[in-house]
């Protein structure tokens, strides 16, 4: 999507095709700035500190990492050593194992020789699957979006609320969630964003409000506890939000907060959708609330926040008395049964068992 009018993704590989390039998401909202990785640490320490987020794209950043650790030592105890690194930098988002369970399988039947080769092209492939897909999702869900704004007789604006960031910051390009608003918006939809800030890292605040104002879409920051009241006014057309992981029987794991919108959603009768690429649906898993492990992140995250002075300056401050005790719990899970249907880059269809294998049959068996 566009920067001032530059077209950029989130990863790229630059001149010499070996060194990685990423957006820091770290330094956003405030300074648009890129940095290289260049090893297996600088991998695994873009996605732990999360330099890089949102589930598509730490599985193309753990891709690349397995890519840069071949550079260096192509042998099976290094595939093997940079899996295990890359795989515990953060737990929840299935596109991880997907992505490096991918390219362990490849690299195990390649010869040394030729693994680096085949890691940065694989790496690359994911990538651009990954923009194919969430284009998909884009299509179906702004048909979607347009279905509703017709039925509803053409409103000057329709209202779609969405948490966290599940936009093209979080994916390689387009987003998941925010792929139906921006095509919704290329047709010419009137369509207008509700923002979650989405406490405590403000993934919201920082990078949804920045790359949808980047792009022209119209929006307005909310705090996180206003949506039910906006619900209960019928503000809210519909919610579209992204998963980190996403059960084969249909419950959906996503940034803490999200279940307490679907619940508002389901008292107040607003359609509460969920953007998802394949890559993120687990397929070994039923019970998203006693199956997916849930990251817990530090206190701090939750004790201070950072922003810009008026002198320009990024600083951090506590917001808390000293010594509080906090408790970092990143995503929840939503049972399927509150989600009114999955956007996949092959269609929509019910959060349940027989809708997904509707969709993608192949993982009938
Ligand atoms: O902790 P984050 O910022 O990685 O969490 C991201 C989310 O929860 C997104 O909603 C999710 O990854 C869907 S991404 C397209």
């Amino acid at each position: 999507m566009n920067v001032d009018g530059t077209p950029y993704r989130t990863i790229w590989t630059t001149g010499d095709d070996r060194t990685v390039r990423i957006i820091d998401q770290t330094k956003l909202p405030h300074t648009f700035t890129t940095t290289d990785l260049t090893s297996l640490d600088d991998a695994a320490r873009a996605i732990a500190d999360m330099l890089v987020r949102g589930a598509p794209l730490i599985g193309a950043t753990g891709a690349y990492g397995m890519a840069l650790a071949m550079r260096t030592d192509p042998r099976d105890e290094n595939i093997a050593n940079a899996y295990e690194t890359l795989f515990a930098t953060r737990p929840t988002a299935s596109n991880l194992g997907w992505a490096l369970d991918d390219l362990r399988q490849r690299l195990l039947v390649t010869s040394e020789n030729d693994r680096e080769a085949v890691a940065y092209k694989r790496a690359s492939e994911i990538c651009n699957q990954d923009v194919d897909a969430c284009h998909s999702i884009g299509v179906h869900g702004a048909a979607l979006i347009s279905s509703v704004w017709e039925e509803k007789g053409q409103p000057a604006r329709i209202n779609v609320l969405t948490h966290c960031n599940a936009g093209w910051l979080a994916t390689v390009d387009w987003g998941t969630a925010l792929a139906p608003i921006y095509k919704a918006h290329e047709d010419g939809i009137p369509v207008h964003v509700w923002v979650d800030e989405t406490r405590p890292r403000n993934q919201g605040a920082s990078l949804t409000a920045w790359e949808l104002s980047k792009h022209g879409v119209d929006h307005t920051l909310i705090v996180d506890n206003v949506g039910g009241h906006l619900m209960q006014h019928g503000d809210v057309d519909l919610c579209i939000v992204g998963t980190d992981r996403t059960t084969a029987a249909g419950d959906v794991c996503n940034k803490v907060g999200t279940y307490l919108k679907a619940l508002a959603a389901q008292d107040n009768g607003v359609p509460f959708y969920v953007g998802l690429p394949h890559s993120t649906i687990d397929w070994r898993i039923n019970d998203g609330i006693h199956d997916i492990p849930i990251e817990t992140r530090a206190e701090r995250e939750v004790t201070h926040i950072a922003g810009k002075t008026e002198a320009g300056e990024t600083i951090e401050v506590q917001l808390t008395p000293d010594n509080t005790n906090a408790l970092n719990i990143a995503f929840d899970v939503t049972p399927a049964r509150y989600v009114t249907g999955l956007i996949t880059e092959r269609g929509i269809c019910n959060a349940s068992t027989e809708g997904l294998r509707g969709l993608y049959p192949e993982k009938a068996a």
